[in-house]
């Protein structure tokens, strides 16, 4: 079966408890579970993880070049940061869709540049935790 993994960068284990105004009130680990049903109904077996370490994402993108056919990924606040993030996503022959719960583009000036967006195949933000939904669609329907 072909795998998919879904990475989630730092905070994200606050998910439901963080800013749930703005990134909703559900938990990481029912996203998750949300996600895993999906992939099942899609034939893929969708795989997650979250780290809040930039060098473990890094380890976890390289490794996923060895097994999956795509990655879903939210890179949290390293998006605005992280070039060695970026390379990663470069590094690897399998595309990468970079997604975020809320609308970046009308959020502070900060927010407004996604050092990663540039070497991923799209991008989908504002959609709350269905970004990663669609995200997971995007991936699955091209590698059917
Ligand atoms: C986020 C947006 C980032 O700017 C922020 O630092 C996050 C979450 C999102 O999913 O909306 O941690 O990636």
């Amino acid at each position: 079966m072909k795998a998919i993994l879904v990475l989630h960068g730092p905070n994200l284990n606050l998910l439901g408890e963080r800013e749930p105004e703005i990134y909703g009130r559900v938990t990481l680990e029912e996203l998750d579970r949300r996600l895993v049903e999906a992939g099942q109904a899609l034939d893929f077996e969708v795989r997650t993880r979250q780290s809040n370490h930039e060098g473990v994402l890094i380890d976890a993108l390289q490794d996923a070049r060895l097994w999956a056919v795509g990655v879903v990924f939210n890179p949290g606040g390293f998006t605005h940061t992280s070039v060695a993030l970026r390379d990663a996503v470069a590094a690897i022959h399998i595309p990468v869709v970079e997604v975020h719960l809320s609308n970046v583009s009308g959020r502070e000036d900060f927010r407004q540049r996604s050092l990663i967006a540039p070497a991923c195949q799209g991008s989908i933000a504002g959609f709350g935790w269905r970004s990663y939904l669609l995200g997971l669609y995007a991936l699955a329907e091209e590698k059917m």
